[in-house]
């Protein structure tokens, strides 16, 4: 059995800001596992449930929705067990999605997930897919029709109680042709070329030379 592991972003509440790639994902999931606050497995508290429920209706189909607690208390052991919740669903079913709030790349807990799952599965990692979805931030500028950065500014997300010591992750975009990208340092680069166009291309580190305009350097944050 081939097995499938879609790690949804749902937008920030709206089911009509989640993507036709996350609406896909549900149509091709046997299961959708959706964290849940509650220890009882329940979902009054969920606001994922609620948008999974309204995506559901958008599409007028009904699927075998499988809770995952998620205390949200920041517990490694916690995670080990959220993990082994989505492990068994998809030990059971061919096609899951597990479902997170906003975009998957902002402080979600997916990404710490995937490290247990790609430990424990290696296939089923390399399977996975992470849908991208709308942040809060985005669609709060939005809803006040007012820029994130314009011109020359930059753009800062901070958590507001950090645990330890915040590293930080730098998106520098729009970069002038045929630049030299030496002034941009060193560090976890990616480069992310034409995405989603022609000629896409995704290059694990720094490109030496800009030749697209069309071009995205993240700079991840130091992680152990
Ligand atoms: C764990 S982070 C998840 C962020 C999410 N992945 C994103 O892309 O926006 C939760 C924080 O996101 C912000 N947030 C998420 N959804 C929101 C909403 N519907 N309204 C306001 N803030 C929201 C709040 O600051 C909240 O404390």
């Amino acid at each position: 059995m081939n097995q499938k592991l879609y790690m949804v972003s749902l937008g920030p509440g709206d089911a009509e800001l989640l993507t036709l790639k996350a609406l896909n994902a549900f149509k091709a999931s046997d299961v959708i596992c959706v964290p849940t606050k509650s220890e009882d497995n329940s979902f009054n508290k969920s606001i994922s449930y609620k948008i999974v429920q309204d995506a559901l209706t958008l599409l007028d189909m009904k699927k075998t929705i499988i809770p995952v607690y998620s205390p949200m208390h920041f517990v490694y052991e916690d995670w080990v067990n959220e993990a082994k919740v989505i492990l068994e669903a998809t030990q059971k079913y061919q096609t899951v999605s597990f479902v997170t709030l906003g975009d998957a790349g902002v402080y979600s807990s997916i990404y710490y997930l995937l490290d247990i799952i790609k430990k424990k599965d290696t296939a089923l990692y390399d399977s996975c897919e992470v849908i991208a979805g709308v942040t809060s931030f985005s669609a709060a500028s939005a809803q006040s029709k007012k820029a994130l950065c314009l011109g020359d500014e930059a753009l800062s997300i901070k958590p507001i109680n950090p645990r330890s010591e915040v590293h930080t992750t730098e998106i520098l975009m729009r970069p002038k042709i045929g630049m030299d990208t030496t002034s941009l340092g060193e560090g976890d680069f990616y480069t992310y070329e034409n995405m989603y166009l022609k000629d896409a291309k995704t290059t694990p580190s720094k490109i030496e030379r800009v030749k697209k305009y069309m071009t995205l350097f993240i700079k991840y944050a130091q992680r152990d």
